[in-house]
């Protein structure tokens, strides 16, 4: 059979109320619900054709075929066929390093191996799919504002990125390398031995629940002391696990401090981490001049990029 091929540049999902922990492992299925944004200029780029066998090149590295199996398993049991798919994805951001590549990663892959197999393929379905490979990914199907439900098969769109155009989020690289524990095994240790797992899958669906209504009303003032609650919390089930996983840098904490300082002068500016050391910045555009020279002061190391809420997979 020829060979056929599609590219995709799809955007990471940058989540506001976090999702960590399974409720079932085999399947894939977050514990907690999420509320995320898709992020513009963050991009990655993938070409996926039919081939003999799956094959998987991720920044020109082969990728551990173990890690895709189950993603590409369930892709041909969706979509009842017997293809096997070669990718080739690179990223304009460090892979692996707690900036969210695996959800712009499976989001590319679910959506362009969908669309090859079948061009009217379900949004819902490709995000089901994408879960399996990253539950963050089932968020980056779409672009703007999303959520993926606690024990959610897929994620859904709830606003536009037009709803909000003022946000920004400001993304600080502290440092490129990939991270030594993969999300996946720290959110298992987690549940498995913190003591605060349990109270962060309680308390978690209300911060989530205030969110979103936060997010709909664009209220920032409301939205900040929730996202830092979100992330605190779920770090905290990170350090009390044993042994404990600390993804922080000494830079992430400056900026932590940084976010502290510009808030108490009147600055809205909230940060947010992932299972990485990096450091994301939520604020408006009227005051990101005087947040990022203020961060870059405080962190002169790190590499800073501007982001707004972006659009979902494009076919290139
Ligand atoms: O989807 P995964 O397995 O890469 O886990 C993502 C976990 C966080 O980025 C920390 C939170 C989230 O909701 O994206």
């Amino acid at each position: 059979m020829a060979t056929r091929s599609i590219t995709v540049q799809t955007s990471p999902s940058l989540a506001l109320i976090k999702y960590w922990g399974k409720s079932d492992i085999g399947k894939n299925l977050p514990a907690t619900s999420s509320l995320a944004v898709t992020l513009d200029g963050l991009f990655t780029e993938t070409t996926i054709s039919t081939s003999e066998t799956d094959l998987v090149i991720v920044d020109g590295k082969q990728a551990p075929q173990e890690r895709y199996a189950p993603f590409f398993n369930n892709l041909r049991k969706q979509y009842g066929t017997h293809s096997k798919f070669s990718i080739d994805s690179r990223s304009n951001f460090p892979a692996s390093a707690g900036l969210a590549s695996s959800s712009s990663g499976f989001a590319a892959l679910a959506y362009g191996c969908a669309k090859l197999i079948d061009p009217n393929a379900e949004e819902t379905v490709i995000s089901e799919c994408a879960r399996l490979g990253s539950a963050s990914a089932a968020r980056a199907v779409y672009g703007g504002f999303t959520i993926l439900p606690r024990n959610g098969a897929y994620a859904q769109q709830i606003l536009e990125k037009s709803h909000w155009p003022e946000l920004r989020i400001i993304i600080a690289i502290t440092k490129s390398s990939e991270k030594k524990i993969a999300s996946r095994e720290a959110m298992e240790a987690a549940r498995k031995t913190s003591p605060y797992y349990a109270e962060w899958i309680a308390q978690s669906e209300e911060l989530f629940l205030h969110a979103v209504a936060a997010c709909k009303k664009r209220d920032l003032d409301v939205l900040g002391p929730l996202m830092r609650q979100s992330y605190l919390m779920m770090f905290s089930t990170m350090f009390t696990s044993t042994p404990p996983v600390f993804y922080w840098e000494p830079e992430s904490i400056a900026l932590i401090k940084a976010c502290e300082d510009l808030r108490e002068n009147g600055y809205s500016a909230w940060e947010t981490m992932d299972a990485g050391p990096q450091v994301k910045i939520v604020c408006l555009e009227r005051n990101v001049s005087h947040i990022l020279e203020t961060l870059k002061k405080r962190s002169p190391g790190t590499t800073f990029m501007i982001s707004q809420p972006g659009n979902g997979p494009l076919i290139r």
